[in-house]
């Protein structure tokens, strides 16, 4: 029987691209180019899957709903789907799957890193030190704010939320707490001795860091207006490692130049590639470019599992990972 063909929408790992070649009739994206929505269209017509990823167009019904269409599943590379509309690809019957769990403890260490940095001014004393502006240690140099001991909130408390907290909390003794609407059993709480609230109000009021681990899209976009940004105390830290879109960045902006709040550590943003302009120049800011998931061997872990997706429903299998 002929190997499935399918489509990976931008260059993978090295070893992943070697799986798919050896599982299917794959075909790469030598150059790594963004591909146009004719091309995905194309891609729809000529391929039994395709496997994009966040940085492509959003596979919708103008896609999804081309004539003669051949592809029978999206294999997402990532575990964040809002560039799948999933409504558009069940009212279609096309399977959509995605990357859960390989990508959690790295996006989780992003996270981490961004809340060090902020709080502790890595990228302004690193920029110090390459300008050749440092005059040397004295007492009252570039003093930051404590880690250590604090209050971490979270907006949203899924598994990367989780591994977040387990490094929060016997790492650095930080006391967290979290919303989320769909709280994990009680068995995890106690593992990290978090306390369950109500609201996300409740959580921006009592916390020195909030971190930010819900769906972008829909509902949650711009969660974090400018009201919102205003129940956070004025030495707090906000943390973005989920979806751009869940912060406005127009209102972050204002909050950050008005001493609404202390700082922000993002890793993701609402225009990506393009960044709000007033964000670069200012210093109480840590920038990332989605670097989340971006260790080797979360890459091609997150390939093998998207192909593992594929494989599984040309083998007449569930996929592991189905969303639609
Ligand atoms: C994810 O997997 O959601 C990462 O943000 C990359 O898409």
């Amino acid at each position: 029987m002929a190997k499935p063909k399918v489509l990976l929408t931008r260059k993978w790992p090295a070893d992943a691209e070697a799986k798919a070649n050896e599982l299917f009739d794959v075909t790469l994206n030598e150059d790594d180019h963004k591909m146009s929505v004719e091309e995905l269209q194309d891609a729809m017509r000529n391929y039994d899957a395709v496997c994009p990823t966040v940085s492509d167009f959003i596979i919708n019904s103008q896609i999804l709903d081309i004539e003669e269409r051949r592809c029978r599943i999206v294999s997402n590379f990532g575990v964040g789907f809002n560039n799948i509309d999933t409504e558009a690809a069940k009212a279609a019957g096309v399977v959509v799957t995605n990357t859960p769990e390989v990508l959690t403890h790295c996006t989780a260490d992003i996270a981490m890193a961004l809340l060090l940095s902020v709080s502790r001014r890595v990228g302004e004393g690193e920029r110090l030190v390459r300008d050749k502006k440092w005059d040397g240690w004295c007492p009252t140099h570039m003093l930051a704010t404590k880690v250590t001991g604090k209050k971490l909130g979270f907006i949203g408390f899924g598994r990367i939320a989780q591994a977040v907290a387990h490094k929060a909390h016997h790492g650095f003794d930080m006391d967290i707490s979290f919303y989320d609407p769909y709280p994990p059993v009680d068995d995890v709480i106690k593992q990290y001795n978090a306390t369950k609230l109500d609201t996300v109000e409740d959580v921006l009021k009592k916390s020195d860091f909030v971190t930010l681990h819900c769906p972008g899209g829909g509902s949650n976009t711009n969660l974090m207006n400018k009201e919102r940004l205003s129940l956070m105390q004025p030495h707090a830290f906000l943390i973005n490692t989920a979806r751009g879109d869940v912060v406005d960045e127009v209102a972050l902006v204002e909050a950050l130049k008005k001493g609404v709040i202390a700082g922000a550590g993002l890793d993701v943003f609402a225009k990506e590639p393009t960044v709000t302009e007033a964000l670069l120049s200012m210093e109480n800011v840590v920038l990332l470019p989605h670097l989340g998931s971006a260790t080797t061997e979360t890459r091609v872990d997150m390939g093998l599992r998207s192909l593992a997706n594929v494989k599984a429903f040309f083998d007449g299998e569930e996929p592991k990972d189905r969303v639609a």
